[in-house]
């Protein structure tokens, strides 16, 4: 499984880097206003400083200036994916973008059914927004399991299931279970899926008692 991450904060990206579980990069425009930065100039950074996809998205509503949008956004670098709305219009944008062998990301699904129409434009992501669906008080990972049954059946879609909108290490791992290509994580999580109190304390143990021997290795 391969884990984006999404932020649009370089800073909190590098680290994050180093520890070398990153494989991509989403962001939207709530994460770009929050980083305060202008999106052409922050996206660059990032697609250098990540090899892997970097999801851009367009914010016209429109077919033809988000396919302008979009061709300005993958112009920044080889491994940006353009991400459009799942609408009527992004999802004409999505089947002109793909044909025009550009990376598109479709955003904001929330439906079985719109994931089957994002694998028939041809996109290269669907983003499932399961954390949102948790808060109406669903269990967004049954989305899924659902898309997921729905690509096995149909091997000629090549479209990858991003899980997005992750809140918890548990939405990770579910999405492992069920086979998920890609989940994007916040930073809290992915720093968080390290954690557990047994992994402090057995280490906290073993170097106590290591003291005691009075040796050292190096
Ligand atoms: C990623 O592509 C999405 O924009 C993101 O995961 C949304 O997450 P949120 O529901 O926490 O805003």
């Amino acid at each position: 499984m391969r884990f984006f991450v999404d932020t649009a904060d370089v800073t909190e990206l590098e680290k994050l880097v180093v520890t070398g579980m990153v494989d991509g990069v989403t962001t939207n425009p709530s994460l770009i206003a929050k980083s305060g930065r202008n999106i052409l100039e922050v996206t660059k950074e990032i697609a250098d400083v990540v090899p892997g996809p970097v999801s851009a998205e367009v914010t016209a509503t429109d077919y033809d200036t988000m396919i302008e949008e979009g061709q300005k956004l993958a112009k920044i670098a080889d491994n940006i994916a353009v991400k459009v709305p799942l609408t009527v219009d992004g999802l004409r944008t999505c089947k002109t973008l793909s044909s025009q062998g550009t990376m598109v990301n479709v955003t904001l699904c929330f439906s079985a059914a719109q994931a089957l129409l994002a694998a028939k434009a041809g996109a290269t992501f669907i983003s499932p927004f399961v954390g949102r669906l948790d808060d109406m008080g669903m269990d967004g990972m049954e989305l899924i399991e659902s898309i997921k049954d729905i690509y096995d059946a149909y091997p000629q879609y090549s479209t990858e299931i991003l899980v997005a909108s992750i809140r918890t290490p548990r939405h990770v791992e579910r999405a492992a279970e069920m086979g998920a290509d890609v989940g994007t994580l916040p930073p809290r999580v992915l720093w968080d899926m390290y954690q557990h109190p047994l992994t402090s304390k057995g280490l906290d143990d073993f170097l106590s008692d290591w003291g005691r021997t009075g040796q050292s290795i190096l």
